[in-house]
């Protein structure tokens, strides 16, 4: 993808317009228009890795705000080609709910404890004990640290960090919410990042590549990562999601629940 972007850089914009509209796929990308760039002091960033990487690297606007439905999911196809599964599309309907303007919302927003943003996470520390949207590397030395003895880490070892960041904030935090809800959603985010850092139909992901996702939320493109071949959609998700959440042998430790679960992880074969 990004090598055939290279070759196509003599085209002009409006031949790439019509490659891209007529594939139905991500568009190519223009590498000077998506460097990665640190956000500044007036550009917001919030608590997703994922949406933060998109924003350094202006596949969302660099300042992380206005966001809404279109702007999110052309992002997710052109950085990760990802397609508007239902845990990304579930994902920006309810962060409608944190945001005050009604047509769109910020990374800042969606940093709202409870909507989203859950205890026991894979890199940023509990609402009720600390920092909840910045990354913090001692949350995130277990993921990190996962898997030993490999250059990989897979739904395994995911579901096995689930379980000890869960064991960790159980241990720490005496007001955690921890319902299906937010089981859920923890076990799509360890979709995503095995995902869109590796091979979504496995679920395998370097470990350099999900490093630097996580630590310096960049394209680890000078690495040689490339956005996946085949598209990440609900038939590669669902079941990665399913395999992370049994690998995670998750009890509720209770809570409540505001929302419903955004997909429920035993149903991944369907
Ligand atoms: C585009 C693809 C996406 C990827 C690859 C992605 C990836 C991730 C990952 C790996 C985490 C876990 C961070 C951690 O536990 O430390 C996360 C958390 C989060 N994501 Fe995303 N995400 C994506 C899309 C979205 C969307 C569309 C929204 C909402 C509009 C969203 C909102 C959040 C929020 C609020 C959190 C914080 C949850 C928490 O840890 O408390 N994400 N994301
Ligand atoms: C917000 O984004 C929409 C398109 O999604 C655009 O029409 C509008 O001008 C933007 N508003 C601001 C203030 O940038
Ligand atoms: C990171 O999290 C740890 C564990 O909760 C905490 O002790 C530390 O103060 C946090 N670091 C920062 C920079 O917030
Ligand atoms: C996901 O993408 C594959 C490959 O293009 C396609 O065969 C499959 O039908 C898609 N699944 C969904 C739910 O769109
Ligand atoms: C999995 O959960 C069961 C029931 O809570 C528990 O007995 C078992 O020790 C757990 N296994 C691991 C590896 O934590
Ligand atoms: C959920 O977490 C918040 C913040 O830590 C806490 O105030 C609240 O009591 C928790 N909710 C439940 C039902 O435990």
């Amino acid at each position: 993808m990004f090598s055939k972007s290279l070759l196509l850089s003599f085209c002009t914009t409006a031949l790439l317009v019509c490659v891209t509209e007529a594939s139905g796929g991500p568009a190519e990308i223009d590498l000077n228009e998506h460097q990665w760039m640190a956000p500044g002091p007036n550009d917001f960033r919030g608590p997703c890795p994922g949406l933060n990487t998109l924003a350094n690297h202006g596949f969302l606007p660099r300042d992380g705000k206005n966001l809404s439905m279109s702007v999110i999911l052309d992002a997710a196809l052109n950085g990760y080609h990802m397609q508007p599964a239902s845990p990304l599309v579930g994902a920006v309907k309810i962060s409608t709910l944190a945001a005050d303007d009604p047509f769109s919302f910020t990374l800042e927003d969606i940093r709202l404890h409870g909507n989203i943003e859950h205890d026991a996470s894979l890199s940023r520390e509990d609402f009720a004990l600390g920092n909840n949207f910045r990354f913090n590397e001692t949350i995130f030395s277990t993921l990190a640290n996962s898997n030993p003895g490999s250059d990989f880490y897979n739904t395994n070892s995911a579901g096995e960090v689930q379980r000890l960041r869960l064991a960790d904030s159980e241990a720490k935090n005496p007001s955690i919410n921890n319902t299906q809800k937010e089981f859920g959603i923890r076990c799509t985010e360890s979709g995503f990042y095995l995902s869109v850092m590796g091979d979504p139909l496995v679920g395998v992901a370097p470990k350099e590549f999900v490093q630097i996702f996580f630590r310096e939320e960049r394209l680890p493109i000078a690495e040689g990562w490339h956005r996946s071949e085949i598209p990440i959609n609900d038939t590669t998700l669902l079941p990665l999601i399913a395999r992370i959440a049994t690998a995670s042998n998750w009890t509720s430790s209770g809570g409540c629940s505001v929302l419903e679960p955004v997909v429920d992880p035993s149903n991944g074969s369907q």
